[in-house]
């Protein structure tokens, strides 16, 4: 929940796929493997992801939150 707006951002980087790491001092997502950083929207803000990171799809039924691609 980023200004009201809901999203779930998959964690793989767009650059070669490690896992990002969330820095909350920063506000960012970044990438262990070559420094990549995304904002907390996904969009790319340093380093050599191509993409910004995925959006998923998701619900919320009865306080219960599936994300996944195929709901
Ligand atoms: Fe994330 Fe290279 S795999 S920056």
């Amino acid at each position: 929940n980023h200004n009201g707006e809901l999203f779930a951002l998959s964690p793989v980087c767009t650059h070669l796929g490690c896992f990002v790491n969330w820095h909350s001092i920063n506000q960012q997502f970044v990438c262990p493997c070559h420094g990549g950083k995304y904002d907390i929207t996904g969009n790319v803000i340093g380093g050599p992801p191509p993409a910004p990171l995925t959006r998923l799809a998701f619900k919320i039924e009865n306080s219960k939150v599936d994300i996944g691609l195929k709901l």
